[in-house]
């Protein structure tokens, strides 16, 4: 059940020419009771129906027919707010939550469609750090929630495996480097190599040809070039999955930008042919003036491809492969001018899917107020971040609850769900500046906060049903249900109606994350509706004797678990029932 929806459809009716989908974009939740439950801002619709607001309001207050979810409607300042019948509100919503369990707040708007979706996309032989960590766990959580509305997702790594710092980074480890050094240090010994040739080159600059010069050579695919940049990839993605396998995140295709290499000669085929290409020193460019901006140097004045090329090659690679409706990169805003470049180029080329391209950027990390540079070995790593946060976890459940079952696992599925929840608890695009401090702060407004509340649910219902998780899911919830028909009338106070409304707000907080690319809109919301569940908890006693109530209150708790475990799903995070 969607309110707005029900009640936008039910208004729309008495508007000439305002459909109901209109009218449910402009719905709003007031911010006291005493305005209504939702109410409808006239002003937004009097320049069409060419009449003042308080008319508006006046008129729709007057003539609103009956419904069973509407109370009453008043007209105050311009404003419709309609107050619901609340029983009957609630005894909807918790039968709709408890039988639609683990799909609550889910859709079917994407059946049937394809989104591509290119996130993380780490530099091999560089640290995976709390940069890319942005980009793992918002374009994760883009994933989930579009599959969460019918949409098939692809999840779609694009390693950061080819460029001329290659050709650096070969000459260093046969400068400076070994085979067993690299076995045992792994992305530590690659970063020191790498940051002791930017050393070397600042007082022997000929060392910057030797590069050129081995990268030319992996691009002509010799054979030593080949072994040792074939290495340096085996060793990253050793290390990257191990933080892949913390954070819970998979993919269904990692290839490489090298896979692209011989797929970028088609695009300046294309790019050539229809005249697109003009030459430049020597460079081949695409002049962009018209959409003022920069020429995108298509290719160097060695031959060899630029980041450009390879994301236009894969971008026409990924159409014919899976006939995405929607492609979506996940990176920082510094790649802002890059994406909207090769975005106009793939357009020019004459693909009109060119538009169904989005770049979702978010801020930039700093370290307590620097920039993070892998060069100057100034970065804070993620392995480092997240086995911190585990280990704190611990330490709280030993001081608290040393006999916990199982602490070891509850210690990763919280530590690290601090760890995401922090990431995505602002806009996305704020940029962040990292403490370790608020990092592995988990009191107020974090994901363990969260998880927490959830378990203080699971545990209440656990109580409840004096066994081992009686009441929680399958035929228990039914149960419920079937008992909260009869009760709903019961859940009449104002920190109950408080909780209720925020559990009908899921589904369309869902929707608008999707629409907005915007995964906090989810943990926001987690945030209130654990707020008002911990106030509900405070106040109403669950375990009562008085039968009736008793249930009434538990189909309260599991819609709350329910609609929790849900959200919290949707970003990534682990449910333990047990904290
Ligand atoms: N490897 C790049 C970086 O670390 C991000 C790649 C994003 N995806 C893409 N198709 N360009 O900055």
């Amino acid at each position: 059940m969607n309110i707005k929806q029900q009640l936008a459809e039910h208004l729309a009716g008495q508007l000439d020419g305002i459909d109901s989908d209109t009218l449910a974009g402009l719905l709003e939740y007031p911010p006291n009771p005493e305005m209504g439950d939702v109410s409808l801002p006239c002003f937004k619709l009097s320049k069409q129906l060419r009449q003042a607001p308080n008319k508006i309001a006046e008129q729709l207050a007057e003539r609103m027919p009956s419904h069973p979810l509407v109370l009453k409607a008043q007209a105050v300042n311009g404003y419709l707010n309609v107050f619901l019948e609340f029983t009957a509100f609630t005894r909807e919503l918790v039968q709709e939550i408890l039988t639609t369990a683990d799909r609550y707040g889910s859709s079917t708007v994407g059946e049937g469609k394809t989104i591509v979706v290119d996130y993380s996309s780490p530099n091999i032989a560089k640290p995976f750090h709390i940069g890319h960590l942005r980009s793992t766990v918002i374009g994760n959580a883009l994933l989930r929630i579009f599959s969460y509305m019918g949409y098939k997702c692809v999840g779609v790594n694009h390693l950061g495996d080819w460029g001329t710092q290659f050709g650096k980074l070969i000459s260093a480890y046969l400068r400076w480097g070994s085979e067993e050094a690299v076995r045992q240090d792994g992305i530590e010994e690659l970063l020191r190599l790498y940051v002791k040739f930017h050393d070397e080159a600042e007082r022997e600059p000929a060392l910057e040809d030797e590069a050129r010069a081995w990268f030319a050579k992996l691009e002509q695919g010799n054979e030593q070039a080949s072994q040792i940049w074939r290495e340096f990839i085996d060793i990253s993605l050793k290390e990257f999955d191990r933080v892949y396998d913390l954070l819970g995140v998979q993919f269904d295709s990692i290839r490489g930008e090298s896979f692209y290499n011989d797929k970028t000669a088609s695009v300046i085929e294309q790019l050539r042919e229809k005249q697109l290409l003009e030459e430049d020193e020597g460079a081949h460019i695409v002049r962009l003036d018209a959409y003022d901006m920069p020429p995108a140097i298509m290719l160097k004045k060695d031959g060899s491809s630029l980041y450009h090329t390879r994301d236009a090659a894969a971008a026409i690679y990924r159409k014919n492969t899976y006939d995405f409706d929607k492609c979506i990169y996940v990176t920082d805003y510094a790649q802002n001018l890059h994406f909207q470049q090769w975005f106009k180029v793939i357009e020019l080329m004459g693909y009109e899917w060119g538009s169904n391209l989005v770049h979702v950027p978010f801020g930039r990390v700093s370290l307590e107020g620097v920039r993070m540079a892998t060069r100057k070995g100034n970065v804070i790593k993620l392995d480092d971040l997240l086995r911190q946060a585990i280990e704190k976890t611990l330490e709280i459940i030993e001081a608290k609850n040393p006999q916990m079952e199982g602490k070891e696992e509850v210690a990763r599925q919280v530590g690290v769900g601090a760890v995401i929840f922090s990431d995505l608890s602002s806009n996305r695009i704020k940029d962040i500046v990292f403490t370790w401090e608020e990092a592995l702060n988990f009191d107020g407004e974090t994901g363990p906060y969260v998880q927490y509340t959830h378990a203080r649910a699971c545990s209440v219902l656990r109580k409840a049903g004096g066994g081992e998780r009686l009441a929680i899911g399958g035929a228990n919830a039914a149960d419920a249900a079937g008992t909260a028909t009869v009760a709903a009338e019961l859940l009449n106070d104002d920190v109950s109606q408080l909780v209720m409304k925020q559990l009908a707000m899921f589904p369309e907080k869902v929707t608008q994350a999707m629409e907005k690319y915007e995964p906090s809109i989810v943990s926001r919301y987690l945030i209130d509706l654990a707020q008002s569940f911990n106030r509900f908890y405070h106040d109403c006693p669950i375990l009562v004797d008085d039968a009736k109530l008793r249930s009434a209150r538990l189909a309260l708790v599991e819609s709350v678990r329910i609609t929790m475990s849900n959200g919290l799903r949707l970003i990534g995070l682990e449910t333990p029932e047990r904290i």
